[in-house]
């Protein structure tokens, strides 16, 4: 097996990403199907997969519980397994609460308050943390021997990465120590500062929603340890050998661009993506370039109309040549991040007939990932 065939190891965490809509879900289930097909019980964690693609799957019904799925073996070659689980940020972020609680009932009392079931599924960065968390998780368990893991379908690639930091310097950070202290020593500790800012937010946004903040936090009193540790941890499974990144992208220049951003800061993290998947690409039929196809097609047009004929061999060259020409432009759009992944493999993906949402198509993306 070659392509991405020597990322499919056991012991191994496949992270895919890349820009919004790029194809990470696609890539992340074909990746965990070519591990199956490798003879390793593989698991795909994925984010919010098109409906479709969550049926063949089985994903509609159990988010955060990883179940296998039943792969077609009438070409009765040997295969592993293959498991998904579809995540779901809220029931993660939850358990979390309720392992890192003091008690059940502080685990309640966040759980109730209104701030944190506001913000448990929605605020900015809590989607990539809980996937990055649910890894940690599944890593831990040791059950699978591959895990793929797709990442959420932020404008930012960079977010995922960054989210066990940044919940970190959330807990480090002063306004949500002083928030909190009221807690510990009945508001002594809240300077005037602090509470200035406090009132001034409650004339914008409400008192209402200012006590429930107070709440959540001071509900939190205790647990910021749990996190935090919790937290680096996460990120040391992200920056570790048996974490391997595959970057997906198409041939555009915004997608190329970001790509290239989020190379730069893996790297200034002592990491490099381990791949590059380039998905979508028009195929390329021939071996011929697109000059020498219109090369063709001009002179084969001149040869009829000194014959006097009337063949479509010309005009089918010259729509050759076109075809040629886009991919020829493709190639160019990825070029610079081809060069800056290498010695990274770059696996194209054609721009497949239909939707991959079903077995069958990730089956043949696997086939092409690992050919
Ligand atoms: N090679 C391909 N050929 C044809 N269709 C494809 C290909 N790869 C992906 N698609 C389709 O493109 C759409 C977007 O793909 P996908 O959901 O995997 O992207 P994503 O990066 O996960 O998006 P998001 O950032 O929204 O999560 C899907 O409908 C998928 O079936
Ligand atoms: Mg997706």
């Amino acid at each position: 097996m070659s392509g991405l065939g020597p990322l499919l190891q056991r012991g191994n965490m496949l992270v895919c990403c890349g820009s919004g809509g790029v194809g990470k879900t696609t890539i992340a289930a074909s990746l965990a199907v070519a591990g199956a097909r490798a003879g390793l019980r593989a698991c795909v964690v994925t984010i919010d997969p098109a409906r479709r693609l969550a049926d063949a799957l089985g994903l509609e019904t159990l988010p955060n519980v990883a179940h296998r799925v039943p792969l077609d073996l009438s070409d009765g070659l040997p295969s592993g397994e293959l498991w998904a689980l579809m995540l779901d940020p809220k029931s993660t972020f939850d358990a979390l609460v309720e392992r890192y609680a003091e008690s059940p009932d502080q685990a309640q009392r966040i759980l109730d308050n209104r701030l944190y079931r506001n913000i448990s599924g929605a605020l900015s960065g809590t989607q990539e943390y809980m996937a990055a968390e649910k890894l940690y998780e599944l890593a831990e368990e040791g059950r699978f021997d591959l895990l793929v893991v797709d990442t959420p379908p932020s404008r930012n690639a960079l977010d995922f990465l960054e989210a066990p930091a940044r919940l970190t310097r959330f807990l480090d950070n002063r306004l949500f120590r002083l928030v909190v202290a009221p807690a510990r020593s009945y508001l002594k500790a809240v300077s005037m500062a602090a509470q200035a800012f406090v009132r001034t937010v409650a004339k914008v946004v409400g008192a209402e929603v200012v006590d429930d903040a107070v709440a959540f936090f001071q509900a939190f009193e205790g647990m910021e340890e749990g996190f935090r540790d919790r937290a680096e941890r996460v990120d040391r499974l992200l920056g570790g050998d048996g974490t391997a990144f595959v970057l997906v992208a198409s041939a555009r220049k915004d997608t190329v661009a970001e790509a290239i951003y989020f190379t730069d800061r893996l790297v200034e993290m002592g990491k490099s993506p381990q791949a590059l998947v380039a998905n979508r690409l028009h195929p390329r039929f021939g071996r011929d370039g697109s000059e020498s196809l219109t090369d063709l097609a001009a002179s084969d047009r001149a040869r009829a109309d000194s014959l006097g004929e009337d063949t479509p061999l010309g005009a089918l060259y010259a729509n050759l040549a076109e075809f040629r020409q886009v991919a020829e432009r493709e190639d160019e759009v990825l070029a610079t991040l081809v060069e800056k992944v290498s010695p990274a493999p770059v696996c194209r993906v054609p721009y497949l007939e239909g939707d991959v949402s079903d077995l069958q198509s990730l089956e043949r993306v696997a086939q092409i990932l690992t050919a």
